[in-house]
């Protein structure tokens, strides 16, 4: 075993996707989640594939007294991976304060409890490329200037690297590695583990998967007089297995002492961008379904067009994304088929 994990959120999206990978590379991964946005049963998933059950203890990290026995209790941590925060935009904008209270204070408690023990000195952080807004410059580089967040969410994660910053320069054994996602979509090539919205999809592609199932009537597309080729918005969408295994790769170039700085900060993207057409006609197209969809007004807070320099990670971090558009297409809807049938009770 290479060492023992601390994965929080890790019953989550793309946590859930890191355990695995976490296991397949011979780690113990450990997992504290609280469930406000995941199900008990992503660990009996996570275990039929890997065929180890991770460890999984239900713990709000708001609560600081409950990480503090955690940490005694595991004083053998190697590293931490942590995913746990609240990341819907447009829920952040009408609830502020829940999203500062939980994303900054889990981040809190966890960096006090890690300072604090002999062990876990090593943090990989869950960033967004939200903290780039809308850059002047594509594709967008990691020394571009982080602009004033468009969302309370965003706010959330250009502090959090700050405090994060503030605390490696102040304890000399700390590193961290905070990681810049763009738009990860797709699920598990196995169709055991993918997203699982609870209620209402905000993104689009489990909204695309809904609709083509039947749970939704119709894909809203928000916004067709943008600046872009055919007037849709331009993401960065990444394959969530590609960014769990980005997640291990950072791990081990602390736990092997490779990181350059005590901070370093790298963008997980594809380098390619598709507008929101060309993901509906590639789920389309993969998948054989016909999605009804129709054009709306724009949503508050879109940014217009974001692709990741992707250049850091493929150089530094010795990582680059594998899977293509069409592959993240046919492991969402894999996913979605299979809940539709029952998978997730
Ligand atoms: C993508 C595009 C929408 C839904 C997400 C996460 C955020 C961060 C970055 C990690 C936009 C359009 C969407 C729909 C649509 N990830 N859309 N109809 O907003 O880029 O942000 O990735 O930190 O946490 O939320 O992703 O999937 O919501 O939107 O037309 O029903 O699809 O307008 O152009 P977004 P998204």
């Amino acid at each position: 075993m290479a060492g023992k994990i601390l994965v929080t959120g890790g019953m989550g999206y793309i946590g859930s996707h890191t355990v695995v990978e976490l296991q397949q590379n011979g780690y113990q991964a450990v997992i504290l989640d609280n469930l406000s946005n995941s199900k008990p049963g992503m660990l009996d998933l996570i275990t039929q594939i890997t065929g180890i059950k991770p460890e999984f203890i239900n713990l709000d990290m708001q609560e600081r007294d409950g990480l503090e026995v955690f940490f005694r209790e595991h004083h053998d941590l190697e590293g931490v991976i942590h995913f746990a925060a609240y990341k819907a935009v447009g829920e952040s904008v009408e609830n502020p304060l829940m999203y500062y209270r939980n994303n900054l204070g889990s981040l809190i408690n966890m960096l006090a409890c890690m300072t604090g023990s002999r062990a876990a000195k090593h943090l990989v952080f869950s960033s967004s490329c939200t903290v780039y807004g809308q850059p002047e410059v594509l594709p967008v580089s990691e020394n571009a200037p982080v602009k004033p967040a468009m969302s309370p969410y965003g706010n959330t994660k250009q502090i959090s690297e700050e405090i994060i910053e503030d605390t490696c320069q102040a304890s000399k054994k700390f590193s961290a590695i905070s990681l810049r996602y763009f738009n990860p979509i797709g699920a598990h090539e196995s169709g055991l583990l993918g997203e699982l919205p609870l209620g209402v999809p905000n993104n689009l592609v489990p909204f695309i998967t809904q609709t083509a199932i039947g749970k939704r009537k119709q894909l809203t597309v928000f916004g067709n007089d943008y600046d872009t080729p055919d007037g849709t918005c331009i993401r960065d969408y990444i394959h969530v297995s590609d960014l769990a295994r980005a997640h291990v790769v950072a791990l081990e170039r602390m736990l092997k002492k490779q990181n350059k700085e005590s901070h370093e900060i790298f963008n997980l993207g594809t380098g390619r961008g598709y507008s929101v057409l060309e993901a509906v006609n590639a789920f389309e197209k993969t998948t054989g379904v016909k999605l009804n969809w129709k054009f709306s007004d724009r949503r508050p807070g879109d940014v217009e067009k974001v692709w990741a320099d992707t250049g850091k990670a493929n150089k530094v971090l010795g990582w680059k994304a594998e899977r293509g558009l069409e592959e993240m297409m046919a492991t969402a809807w894999k996913w979605e088929v299979n809940l539709n049938e029952g998978l997730m009770k």
